[in-house]
């Protein structure tokens, strides 16, 4: 690996199955951006919420997307979106309110394409900001947005022991109903795709998950 290497690192999986924890280790330790792409479906959620716009109007959907300008500030290591300019807010998206609705959102193929280009796009960020690559957390990473990424890992985790991970961080979150919705919608659902490495951390801390997917990014040569 030369010192000009820039890697892009994917980590899919369901709710709560410890993606965020793993890639924010990981963006510090290899000096990566953050970049969570649920935080970006959640965002277009609670910004067609406040709008007014449900899920089941297509119409609405799709007119009021059309329109939205998204971009991006840094914050730390991490990629957090802004849209028509105004950064988001941390604790809405969070909401039970989102967690209610934004795997419906989700499967909306407008919405998919709108983000597409969008979360591509962060690698270009990533290499203006200096960073020596990204990791990008979601359910189609691997699959369909960085489906060449030089390292794809799929996390899962036993559904009890993920609501008992959400209850920890005080969120009220419906588990398994989005993994239901992301894994069976037609456009980009939830799944691990061939080739990536699938890691159970139902009974792994999360020192012991970042450890097994620094070593193999390690052994293919540490970034920069
Ligand atoms: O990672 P998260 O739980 O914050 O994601 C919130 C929702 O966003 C999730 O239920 C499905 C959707 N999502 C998606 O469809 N594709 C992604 N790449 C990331 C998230």
């Amino acid at each position: 690996m030369t010192a000009a290497r820039f890697i892009i690192v994917a980590i899919d999986g369901g709710a709560a199955s410890g993606k965020s924890s793993t890639s924010r280790a990981l963006s510090e330790r290899f000096h990566l951006l953050h970049v969570d792409t649920g935080s970006f479906y959640r965002a277009i959620t609670a910004e067609l919420l406040r709008r007014g716009v449900s899920a089941s109007d297509l119409r609405a959907v799709r007119t009021s997307v059309a329109g939205l300008t998204l971009g991006t500030d840094l914050v730390g290591r991490s990629a957090c979106m802004t849209i028509d300019g105004r950064p988001i807010d941390a604790a809405e998206i969070r909401s039970a309110t989102v967690n209610g609705e934004v795997s419906r959102f989700a499967a909306i193929p407008e919405i998919r394409t709108a983000l597409l280009a969008y979360q591509r796009g962060q690698a270009e960020v990533a290499r203006k900001a200096g960073f020596h690559g990204l990791v990008m957390e979601g359910r189609d990473i691997g699959s369909v947005i960085f489906p060449q990424a030089d390292f794809r890992f799929f996390l899962y985790a036993d559904p009890l022991e993920r609501a008992k991970r959400r209850a920890l961080e005080g969120q009220t979150d419906s588990i398994v109903e989005r993994d239901r919705l992301d894994t069976q919608r037609r456009t980009a659902p939830l799944a691990c795709p061939p080739g990536a490495t699938a890691i159970d951390s139902t009974h792994l801390s999360l020192d012991q998950v970042v450890e097994f997917v620094s070593k193999s990014i390690e052994a293919a040569g540490t970034p920069a």
